[in-house]
């Protein structure tokens, strides 16, 4: 697997300022987070700076591109393009920097999550959601919660996400209410 510092230099050269700001604040919560539930700190550390590596690809190539570097996306991620840099970042994780299954698996569904989520991926989604400088209360919110349960905040951030998407008119990922349901059980 490549270093922190190889990771660290790529993902920076791929991304805007903002957006290269908002992963090393998502690798800091992931750091923290992992440290308080005893998750590989390396590997939060990593998913969390490479999380959104595929978030600034042309979108009207989002697709193609995706599909050539060998990603599987559904018919609903076709449809929403905002949803492919998760998978996407996936496999360029796997292919260039060697990251292993369950790394990859945590940034596949950063995005929408999914039934079965490990506590990586909680982390990461967790994490993505509460970064410093989210500009909504709920991020604040969850932070708090995180400090306290991972399952608590993961919920609280799923279940917020799943809010925001209705209270804009946005189709949902199927993934992310069986995600949701999967948490009830
Ligand atoms: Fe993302
Ligand atoms: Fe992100």
């Amino acid at each position: 697997m490549k270093s922190y510092e190889e990771v660290y230099k790529v993902v920076k050269n791929g991304l805007s300022a903002s957006r290269f700001k908002h992963s090393e604040n998502v690798m800091d919560r992931c750091v923290e987070f992992a440290k308080l539930y005893d998750e590989d700190v390396e590997k939060a550390k990593l998913v969390g700076i490479a999380h959104d590596i595929a978030k600034e690809f042309p979108k009207e190539k989002r697709v193609r591109t995706a599909e050539q570097d060998g990603v599987k996306l559904t018919e609903f991620e076709k449809n929403h393009l905002s949803l492919i840099h998760a998978k996407h970042g996936a496999i360029i994780c796997e292919k260039d920097f060697g990251f292993s299954e369950d790394m990859c698996d945590a940034i596949s569904f950063h995005s929408t999550a999914k039934a079965g989520m490990s506590k990586l991926a909680k982390i990461l989604y967790l994490a993505d959601f509460c970064e410093k400088d989210r500009p909504f209360v709920e991020a604040e919110k969850a932070y708090e919660k995180g400090k306290e349960n991972l399952d608590e905040a993961y919920l609280y951030a799923l279940s917020e996400n799943i809010k925001f998407m209705i209270e804009d008119r946005n189709q949902i990922d199927i993934a992310s209410i069986e995600a949701y349901n999967d948490m009830l059980k």
